[in-house]
């Protein structure tokens, strides 16, 4: 057992916590998406510069495309321009990959998809075997900050791994700003991302049989303006035990009057410390796009 005991956020998404999330997005303090969504639809057309060469096929991914909202602009801007490009998503909900390749060509005509459904890396790998066209690689909404810094740094690396030189990578990361703001992002006052993760608590009394007494666990976010880590805890309110039945056998899982639970990382960085993630990762920075209030960064990335 970890200290302090840990849930990995990826576990997060099951159907009530999609449906959880999409109403975190649209509500009145989850800035991030809103910010990036602004990124994509003002500024299409330099984006598009940064990733586009005439007469060069190219190959557009997108790791964890969702229901591609944002990138969706990109896709249409690129059609319009008579760009010779494939979009290939790569999600883990084979679901996913059905709806976009029924509904994009429904939307953008003449587009054409190629899903992937499964791990990233093991799809980012069938993506270089299926043609050798020059690769860009996009990995939005701040996803890369629900690693801590080391592991955004190693995924990087691996995501360098999988590309060749002159490939390119869009980054969407959340900026350092003023603490409250970053805060009130993870203690909504409609309870949202409180009920978010406290679902993960449900879903494991569903899926591992487990008897998690939810109502004696608190949502504690915390942000440290210094590393620019918002953290999500959930604190146990009493000395408790929770059963959970597991391949090997029922498990007892103690907890002490208010023992954490580290629940999610979502990191914020500065642009300087964005270039250097893309440096030590083997990239250079080629541009960055940030919507007005300059809160988000879309960077692009070059392999070296
Ligand atoms: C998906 N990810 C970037 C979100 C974030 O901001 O860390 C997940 C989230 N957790 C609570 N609210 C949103």
């Amino acid at each position: 057992m970890s200290s302090p005991k840990h849930l990995p956020s990826k576990y997060f998404y099951d159907t009530a916590g999609d449906r959880l999330f999409q109403e975190i997005m649209h509500s009145e303090e989850y800035y991030p998406f809103e910010c990036e969504l602004e990124i994509f639809k003002e500024s299409t057309g330099p984006l598009a510069d940064f990733i586009t060469r005439p007469e060069e096929p190219l190959d557009l991914i997108e790791l964890g495309a969702g229901d591609c909202t944002k990138s969706s602009h990109l896709l249409k801007y690129l059609v319009r321009a008579h760009t010779n490009f494939t979009y290939i998503p790569i999600d883990i909900s084979a679901g996913i990959i059905r709806y976009l390749e029924r509904e994009l060509p429904a939307g953008i005509p003449a587009i054409r998809v190629m899903g992937l459904h499964g791990e990233y890396f093991e799809m980012l790998e069938k993506a270089a075997a299926l043609s050798n066209h020059r690769k860009v690689v996009m990995f939005l909404g701040s996803n890369l900050g629900n690693m801590l810094p080391d592991q955004a740094l190693n995924f990087c690396c691996d995501l360098r791994r999988y590309l060749r030189p002159r490939d390119r990578a869009i980054i969407g990361l959340d900026l350092k700003k003023n603490p409250a703001t970053v805060l009130a992002a993870y203690n909504d006052k409609a309870g949202l991302t409180r009920k978010f993760n406290l679902n993960l608590l449900h879903r494991i009394n569903r899926e591992l049989h487990a008897n998690f007494d939810v109502d004696q666990f608190q949502h504690f976010p915390v942000y440290d303006p210094d590393t620019g880590s918002c953290k999500s805890y959930l604190i146990s309110l009493k000395k408790q035990e929770v059963a959970l039945i597991t391949p090997g056998g029922t498990r007892i899982i103690h907890f002490a009057e208010n023992e954490e639970i580290f629940m999610e990382i979502s990191q914020k960085y500065t642009v300087d410390q964005i270039n250097s993630l893309a440096r030590h990762a083997g990239f250079t920075p080629r541009g960055m796009l940030q919507d007005k209030k300059k809160w988000f960064v879309d960077v692009i990335w070059e392999v070296n």
